[in-house]
């Protein structure tokens, strides 16, 4: 008989009740080193986990504590442009809800739809817009798949982040995110277009999460390390080893935030 994911994680972290899941995106990696006590299991001894994908994106959960709190770190995420499919983080993020995770803290790279927002900088999503109209959520029955989207972004974990940030001396800016499918990067027309629809930065992936995470009932905080200027807004030619490298730099300060800010949170 196979173990169950919840099995597996039970046999190698016995007796751990995480409160808050993670998932970590391009840039935000060193997280994992500022936890303590971590247990690492590869996703491939998890039932129903995603195969590791894109170079620079990892295939792990962490569990262990970061300051106060108990947490579930997944470093990986499936994009739905590996395989068309938008649902791959259901299962993982299903299994951190049964164990006890309440919260769901996403991080992502992304490009800056606006001059305020350099590369280097933090956003805090308030908001997203949902470009492909994709969801995780077709297929599945009740009246719960109708998710109500409104603050789907918590505005109380989200003000304690800008508070908490401050506190590192980074000024955490709020925006709307725009989920564009990739993997291409998009074309200056669609970035003028995605500006010109309020969005403020621009990403592939964390949209998906976030409907999963509400269907789940979690509440969610996600922040962006915006790594360029969207297509056409500067001289720079736009590629994966652009954005890894300009994550890798800002990726330090941004994990150390991350850590301070998660290790901090007050749930209730
Ligand atoms: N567009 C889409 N996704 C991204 C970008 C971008 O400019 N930068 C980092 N991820």
């Amino acid at each position: 008989m196979t173990q169950s994911a919840r099995d597996a994680i039970a046999a190698r972290a016995p007796g751990l009740v995480p409160r808050i899941a993670v998932v970590l995106g391009s840039g935000w990696g060193g997280l994992t080193a500022l936890m303590q006590d971590p247990v690492r299991i590869a996703y491939a001894d998890l039932q129903g986990f995603p195969k590791p994908g894109v170079a620079g994106h990892g295939g792990d959960l962490w569990l262990g504590r970061i300051g106060a709190h108990t947490v579930a770190v997944l470093s990986g995420r499936q994009h739905g442009y590996e395989t068309g499919a938008v649902d791959g983080m259901h299962v993982p993020l299903q299994v951190l809800q049964a164990l006890g995770c309440q919260v769901l803290v996403q991080t992502n790279a992304a490009g800056s739809l606006r001059r305020s927002l350099p590369p280097g900088s933090l956003m805090a999503l308030g908001d997203h817009i949902n470009l492909p109209q994709r969801s995780p959520l077709v297929g599945l029955g009740g009246a719960e798949r109708f998710v109500d989207m409104v603050n789907a972004y918590d505005p109380a974990l989200r003000a304690q982040a800008v508070v908490l940030a401050a506190e590192q001396g980074v000024s955490l800016a709020t925006g709307v995110y725009a989920w564009a499918f990739g993997p291409q990067f998009e074309t200056p027309a669609e970035i003028r277009m995605l500006a010109q629809l309020g969005a403020d930065a621009v990403g592939m992936s964390t949209v998906p999460e976030t409907i999963l995470a509400r269907y789940l009932a979690l509440r969610v905080l996600a922040l962006s390390l915006i790594t360029n200027m969207g297509a056409g807004l500067s001289g720079e030619r736009l590629s994966h080893a652009h954005t890894l490298s300009q994550a890798a730099a800002a990726g330090v300060q941004a994990s150390a935030v991350l850590a301070h800010v998660i290790g901090n949170l007050k749930l209730d």
